[in-house]
């Protein structure tokens, strides 16, 4: 038996949700390019749940569905009044509020098609207010309870801030959702899939990729992103930080990719949405540093930006906690996890490789006295 490490170049499923081909990404083959530049968020949703883009009558369905949805039970935030709340993650929270809600859905592990579609509506409406709820728990506020006439994207800044957004807002945070819905077998997903193969629940896949999401390699990165801008402090530190670190021999987040050779398509989105933002906030030094960060990455090690370093600059723009950057990849991967998930329920078998032995041989048991 031969290993490869990491799966690297593994095809382990076929899909039609997504695909990455030639450093291209597309939705249902449509190129994120041109979904970022037009599509709402609730649009995506349904084209990676149904595999083309709704009509009108099927988008204001969709639209009230999920706003009329994303209600959480109240015993969710009374749990997280419980939580030793000021040492919690809020990724900690998410995993831990989903894996609740279930609970409190009576088609948990109702594992037909209809059940499981008005089940991933369900967890795709709750989860921004799981988010934004744990962090006004935590400040001592209120959760905020939707507004039905808002977009997804709206509605997540509104029960964050109590304040509507404007468009400017609105607009970003769409496209940030839109760019980060789907993408291949990325780490998270094969987890979800790998979970629901056993024929778990839907809320057992998604708890499980929450989990994998959490992890610096993989959605953690854009939080680490900021940390790092906010240690670099100015751009005449750039230098001198960037050497230390590959002094070191660390990783810079929010650079390389297992997949993309050429680039990740996601990031010049990101990258001119950081430059608009910090313009408008006045913080430009965000965007300057970033570019200084990549321009010294790219030309010593040859490593890219991906959808995490300039996604940090841009949620900082507008004025979200630095803790919140994962969940709100989690807030958008929901939507591919689901897609991914209902496309594994339609043709299923149990996801089960196999390992290469490297232990010992041939041991024999010694009584415990003989040890
Ligand atoms: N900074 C410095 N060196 C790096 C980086 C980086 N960000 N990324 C890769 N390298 C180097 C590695 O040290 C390794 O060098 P070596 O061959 O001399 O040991 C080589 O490039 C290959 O790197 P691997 O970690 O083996 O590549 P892999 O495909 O396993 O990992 C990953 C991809 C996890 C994205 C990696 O590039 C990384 O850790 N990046 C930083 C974390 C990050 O930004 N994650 C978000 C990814 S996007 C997403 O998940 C949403």
């Amino acid at each position: 038996m031969s290993t490869t490490r990491g799966l690297e170049g593994v095809v382990a499923t076929s899909s039609s949700v997504s695909s990455i081909i030639d450093d291209v990404l597309t939705y249902q083959g449509f190129n994120i390019d041109d979904l970022a530049e037009n599509a709402s968020f609730e649009e995506v949703i349904f084209l990676l749940w149904n595999g083309r883009l709704p009509k009108k009558s099927e988008l204001d369905q969709l639209t009230k569905d999920l706003a009329v949805n994303m209600q959480v039970p109240n015993e969710i935030f009374e749990y997280m009044k419980a939580y030793p709340i000021e040492k919690v993650h809020p990724m900690a929270a998410l995993r831990t509020a989903v894996s609740q809600l279930a609970l409190y859905d009576e088609e948990a592990d109702e594992m037909n098609e209809e059940a499981n579609k008005r089940k991933a509506v369900r967890l795709q409406a709750k989860i921004p207010a799981v988010v934004t709820g744990f962090s006004r728990i935590r400040e001592g506020k209120t959760p905020i309870a939707p507004k039905e006439s808002l977009s997804f994207a709206a509605n997540f800044l509104y029960m964050l801030n109590g304040e509507e957004p404007d468009e400017t807002s609105e607009t970003a945070f769409n496209k940030a959702l839109v760019l980060h819905a789907d993408h291949e077998l990325n780490a998270s997903t094969f987890t979800a899939r790998v979970c629901v193969a056993t024929l778990s629940d839907i809320y057992s896949g998604i708890t499980a990729a929450i989990g994998a999401l959490k992890g610096p390699l993989h959605g953690g990165a854009n939080e680490r992103v900021m940390a790092m801008l906010s240690d670099i402090g100015s751009v005449d530190n750039v230098d001198s930080y960037i050497q230390k670190v590959f002094d070191n021999k660390e990783k810079i987040m929010g650079f390389g990719h297992r997949v993309y050779k050429n680039g990740d398509p996601r990031a010049k989105h990101l990258r001119d949405m950081s430059r608009r933002l910090t313009n408008i906030t006045g913080e430009s030094k965000w965007y300057d540093m970033s570019m200084k960060i990549e321009d010294i990455v790219t030309n010593e090690k040859g490593l890219l930006p991906n959808v995490d370093f300039y996604s940090a600059s841009v949620y900082h723009s507008l004025g979200i906690d630095h803790d919140l950057f994962t969940p709100i990849f989690a807030t958008s991967r929901v939507s591919g996890w689901l897609a991914h998930i209902l496309e594994q329920y339609e043709d299923n078998r149990l996801i089960r490789p196999r390992a290469e032995y490297v232990g010992p041989d041939k041991q024999e048991y010694i009584p415990l006295e003989k040890r």
